[in-house]
């Protein structure tokens, strides 16, 4: 039977372009349509957590984004205040930008945070996904699709001579946003409430380096009257560019119609946001956007599969939207390619859904309870005469607000959100029946781990010449890695013997592999050197033997148990 393509991908975002690239880089036909005749015509998105950014460094674009981001530490100071110009009530270190978390981030990932527009970011995911075999169609809108035993074919318009076609493809990626169609025509069950706040936006051009450049952030909050609306209850300043180009937002009750974008309203608030009543700005762009707080239980039926915004819509609260949808992308595709080669079957990608909604559910929640948790700074504020809690007597306010203060890690520091995912699923192998035990909390601190389900830590090595690589450089790049240390030659032989095309051996240890600094013998204990793990494409691990195994006959038996059990659900 003939196909157009292997796989359609209908979007050209942060899932849909990851998706495409992911694929492309594999070598599988990939074809990427999008209403639109180019990428996001906004910055949205912009934190790029470290997860996102290991997922880029796989993909090998993790230089051209730090190339057109804000480096890591001009993110991090931010305010709360009456107006960039006005007095300051708080300040809080964010994105590990702070001295008491800074090391560690650093210690959990060969990569920074990094904060880079959407609209700057979707371009570059693209161009490589294009320069590696990937088809784009821009102007082209997907209207339905119809699948059967065998592939999909889908209805697609072209917009410039509203032609209808249908292309037939293996597998359909819905990765059309938070209102996407194809969620809607497969009905996928969604949980939660669409449309429960609403938020205006104005991108302005002015020079607020003044105001700025000696305290940089990426976002500037302003308790300010005229942007009091709302579980916020404050208005936001976000540097696009530093320290050029603003975004202005603020919470608006939809009841009372839409908010007044005309150029005298603008005015308004944006000086009144600045603290400058001369300020001069250039007017980019106004938009309108719904807080949205529901996931998907499902995120596929058959051989279609959704993902990013279209399975689960929430706030930009701790920026977690477009990051979660490049790693549900970076989550399918390696699936989607192995059963494209052959090299698993169908069944492997059932673990999308079960491994990526528990994900959505829990940054659903999360990114929308990091709004209600302004509260008690707003509610702190309230309590003093005046904003500032500078008037001797009132300890009480300076208290309270410090504890809200903390409170905003979850939403500016939680590294725990960002990285602490566990996969259960079929195409993990857990060997504890015990459950994890968190020594810290969950959503604030990493928690390296070699369990089966954890992502696989990082810890620098030194490599062939001298420099530093981490071990999640080792792994990846499309292939399963099996992970051993010098004592594991019975590993070492039995993957040789398997010669699977997607299979490799990294002996921690080797030449270009040394753990000079002893991090990943300490990141492994409980891991034998002759013992091993069995890494997915993505970076997660899938098995592990703790206890040693010198024989190359039952090395080989393991690995073959554990490549079956998760590929082709055989079960172990
Ligand atoms: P996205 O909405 O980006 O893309 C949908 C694609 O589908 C588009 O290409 C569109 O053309 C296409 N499409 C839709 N219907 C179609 C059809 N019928 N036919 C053809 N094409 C169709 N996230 C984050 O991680 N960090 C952050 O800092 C922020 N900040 C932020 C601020 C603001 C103001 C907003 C509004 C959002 C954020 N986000 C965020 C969230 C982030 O923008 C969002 O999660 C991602 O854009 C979602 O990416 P997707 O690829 O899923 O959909």
């Amino acid at each position: 039977m003939k196909f157009d393509t292997d796989v359609l991908v209908v979007g050209a975002g942060p899932m849909g372009a990851t998706t495409a690239l992911a694929l492309a880089s594999r070598g599988i036909r990939v074809r990427v349509v999008t209403r639109y005749r180019w990428v996001s015509n906004s910055p949205r998105a912009h934190i790029t957590n470290q997860r996102a950014m290991e997922v880029l460094r796989d993909l090998g674009v993790e230089q051209a984004a730090l190339q057109l981001g804000s480096s890591w530490d001009q993110m991090g100071d931010t305010l709360f205040t009456t107006s960039l110009a006005g007095e300051e009530i708080a300040r809080i270190r964010t994105w590990g930008t702070g001295d008491a978390r800074r090391g560690d981030y650093i210690t959990a990932s060969p990569c920074g945070m990094l904060d880079l527009p959407q609209s700057r970011l979707e371009p570059i995911l693209l161009g490589a996904a294009a320069e590696r075999g990937a088809d784009l169609s821009f102007m082209t809108e997907y209207l339905r699709h119809q699948q059967d035993a065998d592939g999909v074919t889908v209805i697609l318009r072209d917009r410039l001579d509203d032609r209808e076609y249908s292309v037939r493809c293996r597998y359909l990626v819905g990765a059309d946003g938070a209102r996407s169609t194809i969620v809607d025509q497969l009905g996928l069950p969604l949980e939660g409430q669409m449309g429960r706040a609403s938020t205006a936006y104005v991108r302005f051009k002015a020079d607020l380096s003044q105001y700025t450049q000696h305290r940089p952030s990426i976002l500037y909050w302003i308790l300010t009257p005229g942007a009091a609306f709302g579980e916020i209850g404050m208005g936001l300043l976000r540097a696009v560019t530093p320290w050029t180009e603003w975004i202005a937002g603020w919470g608006y009750d939809p009841a009372r119609g839409e908010p007044d974008f005309s150029d005298e309203a603008v005015a308004r608030k944006i000086r009144e946001m600045v603290g400058d009543p001369g300020l001069e700005f250039d007017t980019l762009g106004t938009s309108t956007w719904q807080v949205n707080q529901a996931y998907a239980l499902s995120f596929g039926i058959g051989r279609v599969f959704c993902g990013g915004d279209a399975v689960h819509r929430h706030p930009p609260s701790g920026g977690l939207g477009s990051n979660t949808g490049i790693q549900d992308a970076f989550n399918l595709a390696w699936k989607l390619a192995y059963v494209i080669k052959g090299y698993a079957t169908q069944a492997i990608l059932d673990s999308y859904s079960a491994e990526r909604v528990p994900v959505a559910a829990q940054i659903v929640e999360r990114a929308n309870l990091s709004r209600v948790e302004y509260q008690p700074f707003r509610d702190a504020v309230a309590r003093g005469a005046a904003p500032s809690a500078d008037r001797g007597e009132d300890v009480a306010t300076r208290d309270a607000i410090a504890d809200a203060m903390m409170l905003k890690n979850y939403e500016f520091n939680a590294q725990g959100v960002e990285l602490n995912q566990r996969y259960a699923s079929q195409a993990i192998l857990p060997d504890d029946p015990d459950e994890e035990q968190w020594a810290r909390d969950r959503e604030l601190f990493v928690q390296p781990s070699t369990r089966p389900g954890a992502h696989l830590p990082h810890a620098w090595l030194v490599g062939m010449d001298g420099t530093r690589v981490s071990t999640l450089d080792m792994v990846g790049g499309g292939d399963f890695v099996l992970l051993t240390g010098l004592a594991g030659a019975a590993w070492s032989d039995a993957v040789a013997r398997l010669a699977r095309p997607y299979l490799r051996i990294v002996r921690i240890g080797d030449p270009g592999a040394k753990d000079l600094y002893g991090d990943w013998r300490r990141a492994s204990a409980g891991v034998h050197e002759a013992g091993a793990l069995l890494v997915r494409p993505d970076g997660f691990i899938g098995w592990r033997q703790r206890s040693p195994v010198w024989d190359t006959d039952e090395a080989e038996r393991m690995i073959e148990e554990a490549l079956s059990a998760i590929l082709e659900r055989n079960g172990l």
